[in-house]
């Protein structure tokens, strides 16, 4: 296969239908032109990327841009929507619910909408719960609250069940907003679609506070959550200051990604030293965290450090199965507890005086309303999500790629999961902005 084809788009037939949507196709009558198939963003944009395409003679990789097509695949008037919400909560759900069902509605005249309750087992028939129908009134007022009205849940269900309750109900278009398991999930919907020769078409909206699906900027709630974070971060520096050699550990989630840990630690400066999934770190020893702590102690006599719950897990002994949620994640062991009990044991041990603070907002960071930076991201995503679904596009997940909306094919986003790169300028940023030695070895 040609790399160019790894971004193509999948569509569930040819668009048969003028959009309802009344825009242009001429630039510079002051009326936003509809998208076309062919309109593509540079998935690369390296110089680098650029010359080794002109030396090669081919066209550079390249995806589809998101946004109204012209001619759509789906009848508005005889479309039937459902929307499942999967995985963990996450900061922005109900905004997403409730633009997907206004876009629907308002732009494309689109009057059967249902929500699927609990994730993926409301999709199976032997849990029992019900569609939910969802209107413009019915959604009004959700994105004021967090969590997600649908219900969520986590795991797969056994895939032929769930399309079989899909053309039950004739559904045409179904909205997954989640994670990686969500997608994976999406995906395997979607080949059991195509097996069975069924026109539904799958969109993906990629959502986790962890902010680790790759190819893309970042997934909706990740700001949020890490904004949530901040606050809680500067009370921290108040509880380490406010006695002498005080020190305060903040865990935040981040499973195996560590980029809300190092994101709310860059938002308030005063954090000095982030722990990350993605770092090897020695404990004991010279040049290990607790002599860095020390050294930290004797200068200042004070330290706040930020802790992502995945970091650090090679110090915990081996052996075992690991244990694993209904995602198929491995369940890390406590991070925070462990560095709360090893600095507590080392400065004893020394007859060293201080005092440390172990805080862990847990679930508080991702169960909160988005913020309006998050609120803005997630009614975009909806909405993009809308065009593609209503032009026929399937199997694919909208997201924000170098600032631009653009579909990718799920397969792709759910190939690896993305991580902080330990080379790269945004954790060099938050090695600066902390004063932490480049390696704790
Ligand atoms: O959704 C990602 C996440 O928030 C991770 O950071 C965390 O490890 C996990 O979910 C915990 O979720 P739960 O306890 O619901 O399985």
């Amino acid at each position: 296969m040609d790399s160019r084809e790894h971004f193509l788009i999948q569509n569930i037939g040819a668009a048969r239908f003028n959009s309802p949507i009344d825009l242009s196709t001429i630039r510079g009558d002051t009326i936003f032109n509809f998208v076309r198939d062919g309109d593509k963003v540079i998935f690369d944009n390296s110089l680098k990327a650029y010359t080794e395409c002109l030396n090669e003679e081919r066209l550079p990789l390249a995806l589809e841009k998101a946004g109204p097509r012209e001619r759509i695949f789906f009848n508005p008037s005889e479309t039937k929507v459902a929307i499942v919400t999967c995985g963990g909560l996450c900061p922005g759900i109900n905004n997403v619910i409730r633009s997907l069902v206004m876009g629907l509605h308002y732009f494309y005249g689109v009057r059967q909408i249902v929500g699927i309750q609990y994730g993926y087992e409301g999709l199976n028939p032997e849990y029992g719960h019900q569609f939910i129908p969802l209107t413009p009134l019915s959604v009004r007022d959700i994105h004021i609250t967090g969590g997600t009205i649908l219900g969520s849940s986590r795991g797969a269900q056994e895939v032929s069940l769930m399309v079989d309750n899909l053309q039950r109900h004739q559904i045409d278009i179904l909205f997954a907003i989640g994670g990686d398991g969500t997608l994976k999930g999406a995906r395997a919907i979607s080949e059991e679609v195509d097996r069975r020769g069924l026109k539904i078409a799958i969109a993906g909206i990629p959502k986790t506070i962890d902010n680790d699906i790759s190819l893309i900027d970042k997934s909706f709630g990740f700001e949020t959550a890490f904004d949530v974070a901040s606050p809680i971060i500067r009370d921290a520096h108040n509880e380490a200051t406010g006695v002498y050699n005080g020190v305060a550990i903040v865990k935040l989630m981040g499973r195996d990604s560590g980029f809300i840990a190092a994101s709310a630690a860059l938002s308030m400066p005063m954090v000095n030293f982030v722990l990350i999934p993605e770092m090897n770190f020695k404990l004991h020893g010279e040049g290990g965290f607790l002599e860095l702590l020390r050294k930290r102690l004797d200068e200042k006599h004070h330290a706040v450090i930020v802790v992502a719950e995945g970091a650090g897990q090679h110090l915990f002994k081996s052996g075992g199965e690991s244990v694993k949620d209904a995602s198929g994640n491995v369940k890390h062991q406590d991070i925070g507890r462990l560095l709360q009990d090893a600095i507590k044991d080392y400065f004893v041990a020394e007859a060293y005086p201080m005092t440390i603070k172990y805080i862990d907002p847990s679930y508080i960071i991702r169960s909160a309303p988005a913020n309006a930076s998050d609120s803005i991201f997630c009614s975009r995503l909806a909405h993009h999500a809308v065009h593609g679904a209503m032009a026929g596009k399937t199997n694919f997940v909208v997201g924000m790629r170098n600032y631009c909306f653009v579909h990718l094919p799920i397969a792709r986003v759910i190939q690896e999961r993305k991580k902080i790169d330990l080379e790269g300028d945004f954790w060099f940023a938050v090695l600066q902005s902390t004063g932490q030695p480049l390696v704790i070895s």
